[in-house]
C-alpha cells in the first residue's frame, strides 16, 4: 500500500478516533494486526484531535484510508465528526462505532455522513476485523477498477489518434494507387499507337454502363479502374505484333488472345487490386460461352468484364483508326443489340443503349459525338506503314463483325 514520492516514501494511514482508552487500544492492536504492511494505524482521543491529525496527514500528502470513531465522545460526537470528514476528505472510508445503536441514529449518519458501515457495541472483535478487510479490499478494488478506467481512456485517446494516422496514411495510400493505375493506362496507351486513348474512353463508356444499372458509386468505380486497365496484359508484347493492325498469323493472334491472363497475373500479386483481377482476365469472355480464356458463360462472367467486354467493342466500333473507319453511332447501337444475348450481356446492352439515347451524355462524358450514319466518317492521316496501306484499304470500313470486336 505505501508509495514512492521521489526518495520519500509515502505510508497510507488509518485513523481511530474513541474516548476510552481501552476501546481505544484494542480497537488499535486488533486493526493494527489486519491492515496491509506500510499502512499506519492512528488513533485520536476526541474528535477535535483526529480532525488535526487528518490535516496533518493532508498537509503530508498521505493517503487516508479509513477512519473509525466512537459515537459517544465529549465534545464532537462521533457521528458529527464523520460529517466533517465526509464533507472535507473526500474517499475516505467512515465506521461509526455506536454505545446507543438506534436505528435513526444509523440513517442518519448513513446520509449525512457517506458512512460505509455501522457497527453497535459491545462490538464483536472478529466483527470489526472482517468488516475492515472487508472495506480496504473494497476500496483496493475500487482504485484499480478506477485506474484501469484511465488506462482505458488513455488508450482509447491513443487509439482515435492511431486511427487519424491510419486514416490519412489510407487515403495517401489511395492516392498513390490511382497514380499508379494511371501511370499503368499511360504505359499501355505509349506501347500501341493505333488505340491511344482506347483505354481512357473504354473506362468512360464502362463508367456510364454501370451508372446506368443502378450500381453503387463505388462498385461503378472500380469497374473503371477495370476498364482502363483491361489491356494492361499487352504491355508484355511484342511492338510488332501490337502494331500490326491487320493479317494477324494464328500464332500472333494466340499470342494477343493470352493478354487477359496476363494482365491479370500481373495485378493479382497486388492485394489493391484484387477485385479487378477476375475483369481483367474475363474480358473477352462471350455471353453465349464462345470467348476466352475460360469459355464462361452468361453471368458466370464477371459483371465487370461483361460490362467492360461491351464498352470495349463500342468503342472499337465507332473509333477511327488510321487503317480503318469506325461505325456511325446508330450502327454501333443496332450492332449492340443484335449481339446482346450472343456477344453481349443483354442488362449491360439495355443500360447502355439507354443512357447513350440521353441527350448529351456522350458530349458530357468528353466522347466527340459520331457522325450520323448517312456522313462518312473522314479518314486521318495515315499513320501505318507502307506495307499496312498495301494491305488493307483504309478507306474501307471493316465488316461490322470485325469492328465489333473489343481490343
Ligand atoms: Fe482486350
Amino acid at each position: 500500500m505505501a508509495r514512492l514520492c521521489g526518495d520519500r516514501v509515502i505510508r497510507p494511514a488509518m485513523l481511530i478516533v474513541a474516548h476510552d482508552e481501552t476501546a481505544r487500544s484494542q480497537l488499535k492492536e486488533r486493526i493494527a494486526a489486519v491492515s496491509p504492511p506500510g499502512m499506519e494505524v492512528l488513533a485520536a482521543t476526541s474528535g477535535e484531535e483526529g480532525l488535526g491529525m487528518l490535516y496533518a496527514l493532508r498537509e503530508q500528502n498521505r493517503p487516508i484510508e479509513l477512519v473509525i470513531a466512537s459515537q459517544g465522545m465529549p465534545g464532537i460526537p462521533g457521528g458529527r465528526f464523520l460529517e466533517i470528514v465526509n464533507a472535507q476528505f473526500s474517499g475516505v472510508g467512515k465506521i461509526l462505532l455506536s454505545d446507543k445503536p438506534s436505528l435513526d441514529e444509523a440513517i442518519y449518519a448513513f446520509n449525512n455522513a457517506g458512512l460505509d458501515k455501522y457497527i453497535p457495541t459491545p462490538w464483536d472483535p472478529e466483527d470489526v476485523k472482517f468488516t475492515i478487510t472487508a472495506l480496504l479490499r473494497q476500496r483496493e478494488m475500487k482504485k484499480l477498477n478506477e485506474k484501469l478506467l484511465s488506462d482505458l481512456q488513455v488508450r482509447n485517446q491513443q487509439l482515435t489518434a492511431a486511427l487519424g494516422n491510419l486514416e490519412q496514411a489510407r487515403n495517401d495510400l489511395e492516392h498513390s494507387y490511382i497514380q499508379t493505375v494511371e501511370s499503368l493506362a499511360v504505359a499501355l496507351e505509349a506501347k500501341d499507337r493505333y488505340t491511344s486513348g482506347h483505354s481512357q474512353r473504354v473506362a468512360r463508356f464502362a463508367r456510364l454502363i454501370g451508372r446506368s444499372m443502378g450500381l453503387q458509386n463505388q462498385d461503378v468505380e472500380i469497374i473503371g479502374q477495370v476498364a482502363l486497365l483491361h489491356d494492361i496484359g499487352k504491355i508484355g508484347m511484342l511492338d510488332k505484333i501490337l502494331n500490326k493492325p491487320a493479317n494477324l498469323t494464328p500464332e500472333e493472334r494466340e499470342a494477343i488472345k493470352a493478354h487477359p491472363v496476363v494482365g491479370a497475373q500481373i495485378l493479382a500479386p497486388v492485394a489493391t487490386f484484387a477485385k479487378h483481377v477476375e475483369g481483367i482476365k474475363h474480358h473477352h469472355e462471350m455471353y453465349d460461352g464462345t470467348g476466352y480464356p475460360d469459355r464462361l458463360k452468361g453471368t458466370d462472367i464477371p459483371l465487370s468484364a461483361r460490362i467492360v467486354c461491351l464498352a470495349d467493342a463500342f468503342d472499337a466500333m465507332t473509333s477511327t483508326r488510321p487503317y480503318r473507319v469506325g461505325l456511325p453511332l446508330e450502327f454501333a447501337m443496332q450492332e449492340m443489340k443484335k449481339m446482346a444475348g450472343r456477344q453481349f450481356c443483354p442488362d449491360c446492352v439495355e443500360a447502355f443503349i439507354r443512357v447513350l439515347k440521353s441527350k448529351g451524355v456522350v458530349e458530357e462524358e468528353g466522347t466527340a459525338p459520331a457522325p450520323a450514319a448517312d456522313q462518312p466518317t473522314a479518314l486521318p492521316a495515315a499513320g501505318g506503314t507502307a506495307d499496312q496501306n498495301s494491305s488493307q484499304d483504309a478507306a474501307a470500313p471493316l465488316p461490322p463483325s470485325e469492328l465489333r470486336t473489343g481490343t
